[in-house]
């Protein structure tokens, strides 16, 4: 008798080890918390493709090895590291990134996207993280010295962005004197050769260009009855879910410093 039950406490400590040791390793698969802000390796994060059009220095861009780096992608690196995802971001440039953001290629869009009505008619965005406004870029000496004074000048831009939609307002929608290039460095180029009179562009951007080329003769024109533009992470309409966790990491490094930290300024 006393064997017996000997042996039966002896199975069932056997049994009840076991099922510790496997319970554990099961739950601690499941419950794995991303180690916060290091590791790539995405043990238990989830992964969220972002798209961009990176030929926009500063902000978004490619470096000489090829990676796509910049202010933007900073800024949703820190935001990815508060809410605990991984984030892989994807070159897909200006145009496509609007249909690659609608049709889910990507889960949402970074790319000094200035949030506006007319967007948001089609899209979701995120809570603004940057400040920029339009600036005119002209060759020195140049007599431009307003948005008003390009009514009748040959301007450059990069298609389909707000600077290309001011340029419509002040020249009409059917102005032969704009010139809509694919990138804003390719805009820049058709005022170097001489194309045009002036490109218009944002100036976390236009800024940029002249500080990295102090031997071009160009000079960049504020214009102060311009109105602000506020940037926003682009979002398919309808997905609250990526649009609530960008704006709590957006909240989380706006209270935190961080962003004030890669931007070099306050919002809000
Ligand atoms: N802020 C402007 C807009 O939203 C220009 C943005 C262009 N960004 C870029 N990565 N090319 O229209």
């Amino acid at each position: 008798m006393k064997k017996i039950s000997r042996l039966w406490s002896l199975s069932l400590l056997l049994v009840g080890l076991a099922l510790v040791l496997f319970g554990c390793g099961g739950g601690s698969e499941e419950t794995a918390e991303p180690a916060s802000g290091s590791d790539s390796d995405g043990g238990g994060k989830e992964k969220l493709v972002v798209g961009t059009d990176a030929t926009y220095a500063p902000m978004e861009y490619m470096d000489n090895n090829g990676n796509i780096v910049g202010i933007d992608i900073d800024i949703v690196e820190a935001i990815a590291e508060e809410v605990g995802v991984e984030v892989e971001f994807k070159n897909i440039g200006w145009e496509p990134l609007f249909p690659a953001v609608e049709n889910g290629e990507v889960d949402f869009a970074v790319s000094s996207i200035t949030i506006t009505d007319e967007r948001k008619e089609t899209f979701d965005f995120t809570d603004p993280y940057y400040v920029a406004k339009q600036v005119i870029l002209v060759k020195e000496g140049s007599d431009i010295k307003s948005f008003e004074d390009l009514k009748d000048k040959k301007v450059s831009l990069q298609i389909n962005t707000t600077g290309h939609a001011m340029m419509r307002d002040i020249q009409g929608n059917t102005s032969s004197n704009i010139i809509a290039a694919e990138t804003m460095p390719l805009a820049i180029e058709e005022l170097l050769n001489g194309n045009a009179d002036a490109a218009v562009g944002d100036n976390s951007t236009v800024n940029e260009y002249i500080k990295n080329n102090p031997n071009v003769e160009m000079e960049v024109i504020e214009d102060d009855s311009v109105e602000q533009e506020f940037y926003g992470l682009m979002v398919k309409k309808g997905n609250t879910e990526v649009v609530d966790l960008l704006n709590e990491g957006i909240q989380k490094i706006k209270e935190n410093g961080k962003l004030k930290e890669i931007t070099g300024f306050d919002i809000e």
